[in-house]
């Protein structure tokens, strides 16, 4: 594989967890030296849902602070604030216009999202549209991302294929970078949901700036499978499989490796290990945490990210606009 553009994002609206850094951000960092890389917190997807002011301000500094200490290096990878290209905004309108109401309404995120609620924002249906925008303006080749935004992948391979289609080859179609092991992360206390930073019982999360004392008491209260063997076995025991999975990812050691350390072994004593693995693994994430965002250096990065985004994002809308048929702004 030659040098590839690379684009995702996270959103800012809340603490991340172990099934974002898992399934994106691990793939984010091992990607990094090889391409071209632009990695992006998704504040205009974060308000797609009401956010107080101060709160979003502050998780929004803290991915950011998050990518840097995950491993990311922004002297390779751009790391930069959706909001701060504005771009994002407005190759969003120009999808919005591309897609249909069908495409946005058959979205099971959306689906899920606004299930049961009595007001729904517009933002949170057109948010796949914007997530198109993010990708198509870097002409991005991989899309490191769990397995729940698959769906939202596809309709921006669709939209892309419809521009070029219409307009003439405009836009780069875009493929997923999806993990083999961890694309979803499942909630600890019910392996049919995924870990989400939405979900109201903490316990079912672990965020990535947990205590050691959180974190292993999340693990040694999580849900169990009947039976007492650690095996693999997803449809017959899904919650030891994702914990499995968990222990595999964070301890950079195969299912296969997982299984056969803990052959005659029970629950009770995997999980006291499994806790430690993921104390072991957040221990660095955290202490460089806490050192970015003491020395205030993410405003530099930030502002150095959006200067390198921009130039690419600026260079893409401006073909896609050309290629509509707006009117170019004469010098
Ligand atoms: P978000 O903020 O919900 O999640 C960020 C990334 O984490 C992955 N992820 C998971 N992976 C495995 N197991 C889990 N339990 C789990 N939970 C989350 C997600 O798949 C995602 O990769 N719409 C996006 C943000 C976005 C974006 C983009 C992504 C905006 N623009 C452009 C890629 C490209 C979202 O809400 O992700």
């Amino acid at each position: 594989m030659g040098k590839q553009r690379v684009l995702s994002g996270i959103q800012s609206s809340g603490k991340l967890t172990l099934g974002n850094y898992i399934g994106a951000m691990k793939n984010y960092v091992a990607l990094q030296h090889e391409h071209d890389c632009f990695y992006m917190i998704a504040d205009l997807h974060a308000i797609t849902v009401p956010q107080e002011p101060a709160a979003l301000r502050e998780q929004s500094e803290s991915v950011a602070a998050l990518f840097v200490a995950a491993g990311l290096d922004p002297t390779q990878a751009a790391i930069f604030l959706q909001s701060h290209v504005s771009a994002h905004a407005e190759l969003s309108w120009l999808m919005t216009t591309m897609t249909y109401m069908g495409e946005l309404e058959r979205m099971t995120q959306f689906k899920d999202k606004s299930e049961g609620k009595e007001a729904v924002g517009a933002g949170l249906f057109l948010y796949p549209s914007l997530m198109a925008a993010d990708i198509l303006l870097y002409n991005a080749n991989l899309v490191p991302v769990g397995d729940d935004q698959k769906q939202h992948l596809e309709l921006t391979r669709d939209l892309a294929g419809r521009f070029n289609y219409r307009y003439g080859e405009t836009l780069v179609v875009p493929e997923p970078f999806i993990p083999k092991v961890g694309a979803r992360i499942m909630s600890l206390d019910d392996a049919s949901k995924k870990m989400s930073k939405s979900n109201p019982n903490v316990g079912s999360f672990i965020s990535l700036l947990d205590s050691p004392d959180e974190i292993r008491k999340k693990i040694s209260r999580a849900k169990t499978d009947l039976g007492r063997e650690i095996v693999f076995d997803v449809p017959n025991k899904p919650e030891i499989s994702n914990l499995m999975t968990i222990y595999a990812q964070c301890s950079g050691q195969t299912l296969e490796q997982v299984q056969a350390a803990y052959e005659g072994q029970g629950y009770g004593a995997f999980k006291k290990d499994l806790a430690e693995v993921v104390v072991q693994a957040l221990e660095p994430l955290q202490q460089k945490y806490a050192d970015v965002r003491s020395s205030g250096e993410i405003h530099q990065i930030l502002r150095d990210g959006a200067e390198r985004a921009s130039a690419v994002a600026e260079t893409t809308l401006n073909s896609v606009k050309e290629a509509m048929g707006f009117v170019a702004k004469s010098r």
